[in-house]
């Protein structure tokens, strides 16, 4: 069974410590320059400004030119903290990196991205890391596979916006796990998958190289989506939390693995891998009304509070992962889980599991299973319908302002003043003399 998309059943992981109380806490990664006494040069620092560090681990620098980074975590204030960001610029030359920042109220609104390329940031908080396998993982005990693991997330940990995504020549083994799944599931899509994915599905092996024999290059693909929808991928080094990963699509960012499963069993993952990304999730950000209903989620959880994130990422779960809709009287898959797993997307549209209709406040509370086959599912009428839904729920939450993509600089804009209000008026106004002239033109 193919397991995937569990951002919200994260475990905390050694590569980065897990803040237990975010209101007093701040993680930071700086550098320092590779000679001796630099890192004592660095505490005194911490030290002349009264902060305790209650964590801290040394790697080797991830950014231009040698020397070493720290990774800390320390007791603090926001004035604190800034005091010694400043000191460690000026006085050692240092490059300081703020991973997570703590709330100067509690009821504070939770940090966002605000420009695509803060999305740079999710790629140092990580929750795990690629080579980081579960004893029960297929790959667990085979050092050929959990080095090329490495390989990839390497790729992902210093990936920047921007930048085009790195190609990897792919294995004759990796190939041959592929083509066993793209030739069992592209079998199943005719009756199985809804009408959409169908309909896009022809595009992706005419223009990104979809074929039994090779597996697609992310930056193909992206280069593609942004061409339709203006969604674009970027990898991902390990498994994000909900809220950054939910963030991406706000910016219709989807963060993509790249490496592929386990060759000893091709029709089962533990998590997501290249074969689900590209053959479950890609194909309906093609389609314009799923991609608004992707970012509308994504918009919605921007400051959100906790609580709202995990209905956010549950109404994720049981729409872009595991989702059903009704298309002529039948039922039909258009979840990335399922239309990436040979076993699940017969299983779902079999009278075994229970299938109710999509309703944010009620899907939202749903509890599942990530190991598992879902034995509940919720249909939809069409992706318009479900995102007038998304909406609906989206007033729901506790957050002083709106949010609305701006897609020609890449970044989001908060609507929280009557300035901006009257500013996004006046661009509408301007669509709406466009949409009049046209009709006119037409009718
Ligand atoms: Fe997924």
């Amino acid at each position: 069974m193919d397991s995937v998309g569990n951002q919200n059943k994260v475990k905390e992981s050694s590569y980065r410590k897990d803040v237990s109380d975010p209101n007093s806490e701040t993680s930071l990664i700086f550098s320092v320059k590779e000679e001796v006494g630099s890192l004592a040069d660095a505490l005194k620092v911490f030290k002349k400004h009264g902060i305790n560090l209650t964590f801290i681990e040394s790697r080797v620098s991830q950014g231009k030119g040698d020397g070493y980074e720290f990774v800390i975590t320390c007791q603090n204030t926001n004035e604190q903290v800034s005091d010694v960001v400043s000191d460690l610029k000026t006085e050692l030359g240092s490059t300081v990196l703020i991973l997570s920042r703590d709330k100067e109220k509690k009821d504070a609104t939770p940090w966002f991205p605000r420009h695509i390329e803060d999305l740079d940031q999710f790629a140092n908080q990580i929750l795990t890391y690629g080579s980081e396998l579960e004893a029960d993982h297929p790959g667990f005990k085979d050092q050929v596979y959990r080095a090329r693991r490495k390989e990839f997330a390497d790729i992902a940990f210093n990936y920047r916006h921007g930048q085009p995504i790195p190609r990897v020549t792919y294995t004759e083994l990796e190939r041959k796990t592929w083509a066993t799944i793209f030739n069992k599931l592209t079998n199943l899509f005719p009756t199985h998958a809804c009408r959409e994915f169908n309909r896009v599905f022809p595009l992706l092996q005419e223009n990104c190289g979809y074929t039994a024999e090779s597996i697609p290059q992310l930056e193909d693909i992206s280069q593609f989506l942004q061409k339709t929808t203006g969604f674009r991928l970027r990898p991902v080094a390990g498994l994000l939390s909900s809220r950054d990963f939910l963030a991406g699509l706000a910016f219709r960012v989807f963060h993509s693995t790249q490496y592929i499963r386990h060759p000893s069993m091709p029709l089962y993952t533990p998590e997501p891998d290249v074969c689900h990304e590209l053959i479950g999730h890609v194909p309906l950000f093609c389609d314009p009304a799923f991609a608004q209903f992707s970012q509308e989620i994504g918009l919605a959880s921007l400051g959100a509070p906790d609580e709202w994130i995990e209905k956010l990422a549950t109404c994720y779960w049981f729409t872009i992962e595991f989702g059903l809709c009704r298309q002529e009287g039948e039922l039909k898959a258009y979840g990335a889980g399922l239309l990436s797993s040979f076993g699940e997307l017969q299983y779902c549209l079999s009278d075994k599991p229970k299938v109710q209709e999509f309703d944010p406040i009620k899907t939202g509370e749903q509890k599942y299973p990530i190991t598992e086959y879902q034995p509940i599912y919720f249909a939809t009428e069409s992706f318009e319908s479900a995102k007038s839904k998304m909406q609906a729920l989206c007033e729901l939450i506790p957050r002083p302002f709106s949010v609305r993509y701006n897609p020609y600089t890449l970044s989001v804009e908060v609507l929280d003043t009557k300035d901006k209000l009257l500013q996004f008026a006046h661009q509408m106004q301007g669509d709406f003399s466009i949409l009049k002239d046209a009709l006119n033109r037409i009718l």
